[in-house]
């Protein structure tokens, strides 16, 4: 992701999350390249998703994932992800987690299907509505026979 394609972003974000990050604060998420990874699907010069994660340690928490509605159940999200965990190994991260809406089960059914594992609630997490976040977590990201399982799980090949 880079500069050039916050537009892009924001506009995915509008549509699929009920609170947005303004530009200047994805403009910092891409300076900070030694503890954030950006990452968007283009197709035709049009961005169609957005993942993101932040380094803490060994771990990798993912903060944003989003597909344009436009392009829902396309495997944009799984490709993404694919690629979010095989970048987080490249960058020495040995497990992933990340929170998730209660209610949210297109994403919880696609995080399950990477290995992802409910561990436990935040309740209240979400300011605008209340909701719990869902917390997930998948270890030993760095296991051969996990990158060899996503890989199988990417199913386009996009402009990544
Ligand atoms: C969650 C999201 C990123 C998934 O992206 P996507 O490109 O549509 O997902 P994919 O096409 O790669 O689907 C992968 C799997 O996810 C699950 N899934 C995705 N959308 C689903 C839906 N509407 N209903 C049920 N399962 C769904 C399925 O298991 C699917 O596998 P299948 O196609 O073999 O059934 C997308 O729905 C989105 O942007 N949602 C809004 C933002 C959001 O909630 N992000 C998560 C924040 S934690």
């Amino acid at each position: 992701m880079q500069e050039k394609d916050l537009a892009g972003v924001m506009e995915i974000n509008d549509l699929v999350y009920k609170t947005t990050w303004s530009a200047s604060f994805l403009r910092q998420q891409l300076r900070q390249k030694e503890s954030r990874l950006n990452i968007v699907f283009e197709l035709q010069e049009k961005i169609l998703g957005h993942g993101a994660l932040m380094k803490v340690v060994d771990e990798a928490h993912i903060i944003s994932l989003a597909v344009h509605p436009s392009h829902h159940k396309t495997g944009i999200g799984s490709s993404l992800l694919t690629v979010l965990c095989q970048e987080a190994v490249k960058m020495g991260m040995k497990s992933m987690t990340l929170e998730v809406r209660a209610s949210n089960d297109p994403a919880i059914k696609l995080y399950k299907k990477f290995g992802f594992a409910p561990v436990g609630f935040r309740t209240n997490y979400y300011s605008d509505t209340g909701e719990d976040a869902l917390i997930m977590w998948i270890h030993d990201i760095d296991n051969p026979e996990f990158l060899a399982k996503i890989k199988t799980k990417k199913r386009i090949e996009g402009d990544l």
